[in-house]
């Protein structure tokens, strides 16, 4: 690894996974300045925070310059399609993070497909149509369950596992003639359902280089035993049992080698997070989709494993130093889970005043990163996002961690308080 490591790091985000990331970066021996933007309540403790938007790309160059910045991690993926990445780069501002080009295979989902597709990786059967006749055409000819997805970006809503042909001729009406997601939906594809569990496969990716983080899962409903409508993630894990080391291997082999070659070989300089999410079929893994950046809340579960420094880590794959990086990471399991607003993913109160505990009465190797959290004008820590929290905590086994993790919870006030109460069960319920 690069023995000169950058004495300045600007954060880019306002989430759960940014906390987590600026505690991370801050731990780093290289002892360096590490500011964010527009960051949140709890990333504010431990980080100067200034208030320029996410998508605020000309604002956050302004302000890596002004502030000397020496490197810039991006946490979101709307500004790196934006090209903040590109306009940092341009600036000479090393950055993690893809340029646009690399954002698109979480910003099109058509175009991942047919890369998976020309590369032969793992992946769902797939129809891909702008026209709602031929797309119903094909939804009849393949049959329910099936999964029906707009093209673009909508914030983690534009998939329908549909379990009837009824459902399934919705939401391509929906996406396709009632503009649901408006240009995001203007292209859709129609992909055979797949069965089994899901794995968050992070990968630090610098050209031809990679670094696969440890394991995670995700929890997607809402609701204990994946029920409801999906949300942005209520809960992670790690490492996700799940994925044995001979199943990793051959996510490896038949997955992930080939996806950083596929990128590389389409002309794309992909400095970033390769989050891939893989589908454990019993054929065998296959790609459901690929991610340009950190997941949340993967990130608040799977950045305190590591023992490696996450500031070196990230650096090395700006600079391109990336194959020299051996990972070290902890043994512990790590648990989070997220605390919502009453009402999420639809509409939740704003503004809810939170109680946290004293700092003092934190369990070992448990944390609480602050999601959607804001200062009311009286100086209260307040509700300020769907996602609000993620209460995280490490231990030697996984119910030790749940239950640490839990006990958390349990202490934290606020009225508009939910999560769910199973996060980790399907790997507990396994043993
Ligand atoms: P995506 O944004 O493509 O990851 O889709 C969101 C969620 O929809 C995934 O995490 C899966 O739970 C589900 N999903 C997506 N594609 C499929 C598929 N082909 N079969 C079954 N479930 C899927
Ligand atoms: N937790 C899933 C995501 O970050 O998209």
């Amino acid at each position: 690894m690069s023995a000169h490591l950058p004495k300045s790091v600007l954060v880019v985000g306002a989430g759960g996974r940014e906390h987590a990331l600026v505690r991370a970066l801050a731990a780093s021996p290289a002892r360096s300045r590490v500011i964010c933007a527009p960051g949140n309540a709890g990333i504010a403790a431990d980080a100067p925070c200034f208030p320029i938007a996410a998508d605020d790309i000309a604002g956050l160059v302004a302000l890596a310059q002004r502030e000397r910045m020496e490197f810039v991690v991006v946490g979101p993926e709307v500004p790196l399609s934006l090209g903040l990445a590109d306009r940092l780069l341009a600036a000479g501002l090393p950055v993690y993070g893809p340029t646009a080009d690399g954002a698109r295979l979480e910003a099109s989902k058509v175009f991942t497909k047919q890369i998976l597709l020309k590369y032969k990786i793992p992946t769902a059967p797939t129809g891909i149509f702008t026209e709602v006749a031929p797309a119903l055409d094909y939804l009849r000819k393949r049959g329910a369950p099936i999964v029906i997805k707009a093209d673009g970006l909508a914030a983690g809503k534009g998939v329908v596992v549909a379990q009837s042909l009824a459902e399934a001729e919705a939401a391509v009406r929906d996406m396709l003639a009632g503009n649901k997601f408006g240009t995001a939906g203007s292209q859709i594809l129609i992909e055979d359902c797949l069965l089994g569990e899901e794995t968050s496969i992070l990968v630090v990716v610098s050209g031809r280089d990679y670094v696969i983080l440890p394991t995670s899962q995700d929890h997607k409903r809402i609701g204990d035993g994946d029920t409801g409508p999906n949300t942005g993630g209520m809960g992670a894990y790690s490492p996700a049992e799940v994925v044995t080391p001979a199943i990793l291997a051959r996510i490896e082999r038949e997955i992930v080698r080939p996806s950083v070659n596929a990128i590389a070989d389409e002309g794309i300089a992909f400095c970033g997070t390769l989050f891939i999410g893989v589908m454990l079929t019993p054929a065998g893994p296959s790609v459901l989709e690929y991610n340009t950046r950190f997941g949340d809340p993967e990130t608040q579960a799977v950045l305190p494993r590591l023992a490696t420094d996450v500031l070196a880590l990230l650096w090395a794959a700006a600079r391109g130093e990336l194959a020299s990086v051996k990972l070290a990471v902890r043994p512990e399991h790590a648990l989070c889970v997220v605390i919502a607003a009453k009402g999420y993913p639809d509409t939740y109160p704003k503004g809810d005043m939170i109680t946290l505990p004293a700092a003092s009465s934190l369990l070992p190797d448990a944390v609480i990163y602050h999601a959607g959290t804001a200062r009311n004008a009286a100086g209260q820590l307040v509700t300020a996002g769907g996602r609000v929290l993620g209460v995280t905590a490490l231990a030697s086994t996984l119910r030790e961690a749940a239950n640490r993790a839990y006990a958390m919870c349990d202490q934290i006030q606020c009225a508009s308080k939910y999560h769910r109460r199973d996060i980790g069960a399907k790997q507990l319920n396994r043993r």
